[in-house]
């Protein structure tokens, strides 16, 4: 039995009990069997919740590209690493062998020498998924460089705030992106941020939508021609496994987003090791995630995960409803995609638009499908197990978090045998506790509580870039000894866990705790509601009640509102019980989402409760007209 590839539910159990009663020697040997070193650790674990402090490998020297990139030329130098797909479908894709991938990261990590960038210098990489959104990604770790990359959906607000955050030297952007039949004018965005940046020497431009930019003299450079210079050749520097490798922003319960900061060695082991198991990788597969690199799925996923794998990792350039809703599987039948990882919004966003742009393709190479972000509900569960998986290959539903790095808690495909919504058991080496209000933990099964983990995980952010102590209050100090990962979840009658929402999402009413993704589970039951979300709002009576804004899937036009209303809040009493019918529902032609597919329930809370002139600001939302069109027909 190899630790490193688990196949079989029994081989999950052995494993796992070994990786908890002995984490050190467990971690110790797939580090050793699986990973290219430049000198051994002196020891494997040290840490410390209550500092907090987590050192894994400590005294290890190595370089993640060397693991991502070198060690596979032997034998994969010829195999696609990445497979670009553009935007527009009637343009090439794009493969790009390990060999390709080498030469291109190391020119690029030499271009980034040239301008300066050393060891522990902060690079800031604003860029559209384009190959070189991953080699520039790559290129910073060949150098040491630490990268910060911000998805191009955000604002040139959003960028300059992060620009600032972590004192970055650098920005790597492009003239602008496709989506879809839009273009994104990245440039411009950049410019507008730098007039708030100091920092900022140089920013490097690679070429996109040719469209015609300002290019500020001494700072600004087009990349190709740099690129085309530089040799094709760098020695990778030498890393220690605790060094910093990125920051990636993730917002909290307050205004300032927080630079998680991840380490190169425990980070590289974990994603790889989930990425082999949760994925069910084998040599000859085409993996797909479509995520956008700006998010950490992105970063765990697309790029360090599959590459230190030698594996084959799809890139896609566009959006699922471009030329038309069938995109997606048009590519996966395109390049006989085998592994297929999503967030639930997206399969929401599809099934509304019905089989009829699934069914025209052959999605037989599928063998695993992911879902990732948010709690799936039980309709897109079984829509995706339906008409994407033919009911043949197995969804894994994966709880984690930019915090974790990697997928915490998940069914190993194949193995676990699945259950709609719930994310099942934990991963290899992750020791979950469910907690109550009390501080204490709750044990056995059929329990619920806020889910914490006890014990610390090769992946795990060691600190908010900048604020240790905004670190240690976040995650470390809502219970004694345990990283608190702001979810709730329950634990079912085998011991399978459902994620239930942020924890800031369970509303109080009269006293009894209601977690807003059951009600909205039981609202999407109902045939004409496409999706639905739930926030409180002060009632003088019940402390909280509840308002549900509701899309419908038809425009709902032609339905009755006020029988809508009954058969929703029906179906809610029939599922949870009548303590969560809804005192007000709205109708409403879309909800405020965040540019990863997140509903803003902050937003909808704030409407709800009469304090729409709170909002805050709304510019990075995906969808910020929708949110006038809310106040206007709030209830
Ligand atoms: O609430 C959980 C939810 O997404 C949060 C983490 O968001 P982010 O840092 O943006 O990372 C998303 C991609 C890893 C979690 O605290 N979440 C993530 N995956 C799931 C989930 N909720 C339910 N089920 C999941 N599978």
């Amino acid at each position: 039995m190899s630790n490193y590839h688990i196949k079989q539910f029994e081989e999950y159990f052995q494993v796992y009990r070994k990786s908890v009663r002995n984490p050190e020697q467990f971690w110790e040997e797939i580090a050793e069997e699986h990973f290219m070193w430049q000198k051994r650790w002196d020891s494997v674990l040290e840490w410390d919740f209550t500092k907090p402090e987590v050192k894994w490998f400590k005294g290890g020297k190595l370089n993640i590209t060397e693991n991502c990139i070198d060690r596979h030329l032997p034998t994969r130098g010829d195999k696609t690493a990445i497979l670009f797909e553009p935007n527009n479908p009637t343009e090439d894709a794009e493969h790009i062998t390990y060999h390709q991938l080498h030469q291109r990261v190391c020119q690029f990590a030499n271009v980034l020498k040239d301008k300066g960038i050393k060891k522990g210098d902060r690079v800031c990489i604003y860029l559209p998924m384009i190959p070189e959104l991953a080699i520039s990604v790559l290129a910073c770790a060949r150098i040491g460089a630490i990268h910060s990359v911000v998805f191009a959906g955000f604002s040139s607000k959003a960028l300059s705030t992060r620009i600032n955050d972590c004192d970055a030297k650098m920005v790597i952007t492009s003239d602008g992106g496709y989506r879809g039949q839009k273009t994104i004018d990245l440039k411009s965005i950049v410019d507008d941020a730098l007039n708030d940046c100091k920092g900022i020497e140089n920013v490097l431009v690679a070429k996109r939508i040719h469209s015609n930019i300002n290019m500020k003299d001494g700072r600004d450079y087009w990349l190709q021609p740099l690129l085309d210079k530089a040799n094709n050749h760098l020695k990778a520097e030498v890393m220690d496994a605790e060094d910093p490798l990125f920051i990636l922003y993730t917002s909290g319960s307050t205004g300032k987003p927080k630079g998680m900061l991840h380490t190169t060695a425990g980070y590289m082991i974990f994603t790889a090791y989930t990425f082999k198991n949760v994925f069910q990788y084998t040599e000859d597969d085409v993996y797909w995630c479509t995520a956008d690199i700006g998010w950490i799925t992105g970063h765990s996923y697309i790029v360090y995960g599959p590459l230190a794998n030698g594996a084959t990792t799809v890139m896609f350039e566009g959006v699922p409803s471009y030329p038309d809703f069938g995109r997606f599987w048009d590519i996966v039948q395109k390049h006989k995609v085998t592994q297929f990882y999503t967030a639930p919004t997206a399969i929401r966003a599809l099934a509304k638009q019905g089989t009829e742009f699934v069914d025209p393709y052959d999605l037989s190479s599928l063998k695993v499908l992911g879902t990732v972000g948010e709690p799936i509900n039980e309709e897109a569960w079984h829509w995706y197990n339906e008409n994407v998986g033919k009911k043949n290959s197995p969804i894994v539903d994966t709880w984690w978090q930019t915090e974790t790095g990697g997928i915490m808690i998940t069914p190993i495909p194949f193995s676990t045998p699945t259950k709609p919504t719930y994310a099942t058991l934990p991963f290899i080496g992750v020791q979950p506790a469910l907690m109550d209000e009390n501080g204490d933990e709750v044990k056995g099964n059929q329990v619920d509580g806020r889910l914490c983990i006890k014990f610390p995980w090769p992946s795990m952010a060691r600190t908010i870039w900048g604020n240790h102590q905004r670190y240690k209050d976040t995650y470390f100090s809502a219970y004694d000894n345990m990283y608190f990962t702001g979810d709730g979840a329950l634990r079912d009658e085998v011991g399978y866990y459902r994620i239930t929402g942020r924890v800031d999402d369970v509303i109080i009413v009269s006293g009894h705790n209601l977690g807003t993704a059951t009600i909205e589970d039981a609202i999407n039951e109902h045939q004409a509601v496409a999706e639905s979300a739930i926030v409180g709002f002060p009632h003088d009576v019940k402390g909280n009640a509840l308002y549900g804004y509701v899309t419908l899937k038809d425009s709902g036009e032609s339905r009755n509102h006020d029988n809508l209303r009954k058969e929703i809040n029906q179906l809610i009493t029939d599922r949870i019980g009548p303590i969560a019918k809804l005192d007000k529902i709205q109708f409403t032609e879309g909800l405020p989402k965040t540019r990863s597919g997140k509903i803003m329930r902050r937003i909808l809370r704030k409407i709800a409760s009469n304090e729409a002139d709170q909002l805050g600001d709304i510019s990075t939302l995906l969808n910020p007209e929708v949110v006038q069109n809310i106040i206007d027909h709030k209830l």
